[in-house]
Formats: C-alpha cells, structure tokens, sequence
C-alpha cells in the first residue's frame, strides 16, 4: 500500500511560508520552488541503493559508499512542475528528465494531455514525478497511468503542496505509488484551488497573471 510523507523540515516549511505569501514576487517565488524541490529531493531519495567501493584517501585506504548506479529520471508535469527541474537536477546530475504536458480544464477539473516527450529507457528507470500541486490528484494520476502504459515499474510522486481529495484519489489509482509534499492543507474551493494553498502555481511561476 502506498504512503503519504509529509515533511515537517524547518527549512521547508519556513520557504513555504514564503512561497505561500500573495505578496511574494515571481523572482523568489521561482527561486523558492527550486529550493524546497532540492531539500524534498534530499528526503525523496533516501532509499537509493550505495555500494562500498574502496579507495585511497591522502592518509589511508578507505571502504566508502557509493549510489549503486540506480538509473532516474525526473518527470515533470508541464508547467509548473518545469519550477522544481533544476532543484532536482542539482541534487542528481545523471538523471535523465522527461516531460508531461497537462492542464486542468477550469470547468471539469479534468486534466488533458498536450505533451509528452520521455527518455527512450524510461521504462528502466525509477521515476520521480514533480509538480508543485496535488490538488483533485487528477493531473498526478493521469500522469503516473501515463508513465505505467510506458513500461515504468518505480514511480514516486514529489508535489508542494497536497489536499486529501487529491491523496485519495492517488491511492485509490496508484497504491504502488508513494506521495511526498511539504504540506497537506485543508480542502479545495469551488474552482479546484487548494485552499489556503499558494494560489495558481504555473501563474506565479511563469508570472503570467
Ligand atoms: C496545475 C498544477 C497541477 C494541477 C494540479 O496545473 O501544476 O498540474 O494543476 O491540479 P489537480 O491535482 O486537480 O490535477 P494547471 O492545470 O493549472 O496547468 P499549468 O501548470 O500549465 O498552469
Ligand atoms: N493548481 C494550482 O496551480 N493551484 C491549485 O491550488 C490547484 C491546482
């Protein structure tokens, strides 16, 4: 059965508080996307396989831990999962990106495809999918069905920002699939918006509105 982690790190949730702020501008809302995605990343990637290698060090022989060569990629779901790439990317330099391109539509929340290019070895690797919401759990669900009917066995999800309907959904799709956010907030408005939440993530992202 898959879980839910809800990471209560102090640096995370103090760059949320930012991040969640209106009065927050574009420059550090990007920059602050970026951040908590290196810090989740850091918790995300806890169980990757090391290895013990031995090496010499200035001053002695030395048995040390090395990643086991696990292939990743990173999938973010287009656009505002593009935010959290380079946060990513910096904490895991090999790993491979692929892109899903979905948007909500505003009246039936539902989410619709408009792209898709992925590493031709998808299937091999473990698959972190990013996106700062979590909000119906419509587009995250549509997105890990889409990376299954692409032969993909290890998936984890990586959002910002959750709401229950959006883990219930998840579990109910996925139970393979893990969950990671910095926060589970309370509900959804009647526009499909996590409430309190940040507001439209692609907008303050993009700052396209
Ligand atoms: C937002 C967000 C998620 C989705 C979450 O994207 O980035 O992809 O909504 O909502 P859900 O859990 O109800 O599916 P949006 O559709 O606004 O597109 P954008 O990233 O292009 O702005
Ligand atoms: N998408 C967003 O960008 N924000 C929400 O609150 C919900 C979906």
């Amino acid at each position: 059965m898959s879980q839910l982690h809800v990471f209560d790190h102090p640096l995370i949730q103090h760059k949320l508080s930012i991040l969640r702020d209106k009065n927050t501008g574009v420059k550090e809302f990007r920059e602050l996307v970026g951040e908590i995605a290196m810090l989740m990343c850091y918790e995300v990637t806890r169980d990757l396989p090391v290895e013990e290698v031995e090496i010499e060090t200035p001053v002695a022989t030395a048995k040390v831990k090395r990643l086991a060569g696990k292939k990743m990629a990173i999938v973010p779901i287009l656009r505002a999962g593009l935010g959290m790439v380079d946060g990513m990317v910096a904490m895991i330099p090999s790993a491979k990106v692929g892109h899903i391109g979905l948007y909500r539509d505003p009246n039936t929340l539902e989410p619709v495809e408009y792209y898709c290019k992925l590493p031709p070895d998808i299937a091999e690797r473990d698959v972190i999918v990013v996106d700062p919401m979590f909000a119906t759990g419509g587009s995250a669900s549509a997105a890990c069905t889409f990376l299954k009917e692409h032969g993909c066995k290890h998936i984890k999800l990586m959002c910002i920002i959750g709401a229950p309907p959006a883990w219930e959904k998840m579990r109910k799709d996925h139970p393979d699939v893990d969950a990671y956010v910095a926060a589970m907030d309370d509900h959804l408005n009647e526009h499909g918006y996590i409430v309190p939440g940040l507001g439209d993530a692609g907008d303050r992202i993009f700052g396209t509105k």
